[in-house]
């Protein structure tokens, strides 16, 4: 096949395989120019591609088609969050035998990476909507893991930390960026504080910072949680907006060196970032 040919095979692939792993609809998959691009093609190579779906272990999660439902935007897997969990998993070392608490967990496929992946001593899903926590509690289920009943009982007994290494202890919390308190918030005990997609409009941007603004007066041995915070770069107002509040707030932050998007199904032409921040 000629080299244009095959660039445009693979995008035909890529199209695929994103609306195949995102379990779209059969009709909205690209079935004309897939038919027209296996007839042109002298070999089984694309169908062969097709039919060899990436393996490897998997994660398995229950979330709604719409973007909002329920009135949340937390049923479903943002582009974000998969750009972090693919982060986490290029950088485990920052994950392992610590305790990670995660804002805004949504639908959970950072955490759940992180945690297959990553080899954390805790994992602290949260969120604050009713339905997001109920579907957050029923994915972590559905991998295979089990649910501590309470993330502070979790922080506070490090004893089992040993007794099952392979697996973290992992617990789903209702945290309101709003109404949590500084105490609350130091039960847990993160050594690493980290949020996918929140940075959707002005209130929430003004609430993560109230949030990360509480975080900064947790210390656990004498240290602030390390915290990163990724986003997509849908509007830039929104997006200084954050760096503003930020700087407002006495948070020193820098960007972390971009990677490249090749794990997960990606919305195609997305922008993403992450901000290490120095709570
Ligand atoms: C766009 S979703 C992103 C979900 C997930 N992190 C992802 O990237 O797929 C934003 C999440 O932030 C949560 N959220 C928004 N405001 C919040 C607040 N004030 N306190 C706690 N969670 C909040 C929502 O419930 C929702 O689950």
């Amino acid at each position: 096949m000629a080299p244009e040919g095959s660039a445009e095979a693979a995008l035909l692939l890529r199209s695929f395989e994103c609306r195949f792993l995102a379990a779209r609809a059969l009709s909205s998959f690209p079935w004309q120019s897939l038919e027209e691009k296996l007839r042109d093609s002298s070999g089984s190579e694309l169908l062969l591609d097709i039919l060899q779906k990436p393996s490897g272990d998997s994660i398995t999660l229950c979330e709604s088609t719409a973007i909002i439902s329920h009135g949340t935007t937390g049923l479903v897997t943002w582009n974000a969050a998969l750009y972090l969990a693919e982060w986490a998993m290029e950088n485990p070392a920052g994950f392992a035998h610590r305790t990670v608490l995660e804002l805004g967990s949504g639908a959970g496929l950072t955490g759940l990476a992180i945690c297959k992946m990553c080899r954390p001593r805790a994992y602290v899903f949260s969120d604050c909507h009713s339905h997001v926590l109920e579907q957050l509690q029923g994915n972590v289920l559905l991998n295979g893991l089990s649910l501590e009943p309470n993330a502070v009982a979790l922080a506070q007994h490090p004893e089992h930390d040993t007794a099952n290494a392979e697996s973290p202890r992992v617990t789903v919390a209702r945290v309101d960026w709003d109404v949590v308190t500084v105490p609350q918030l130091a039960a847990f005990q993160p050594d690493i504080v980290i949020a996918a997609d929140v940075l959707y409009c002005p209130e929430t941007v003004l609430s993560l910072v109230g949030v990360l603004q509480k975080l900064s007066a947790c210390q656990k041995d004498q240290r602030v949680p390390d915290a990163y915070v990724a986003f997509t770069i849908r509007n830039l107002e929104t997006c200084q907006l954050f760096t503003t509040e930020l700087g407002r707030a006495g948070i020193p932050w820098e960007e972390v060196p971009r990677h490249d998007q090749k794990l997960f199904p990606y919305e195609e032409h997305s922008e993403m970032a992450i901000l290490k921040l120095m709570l």
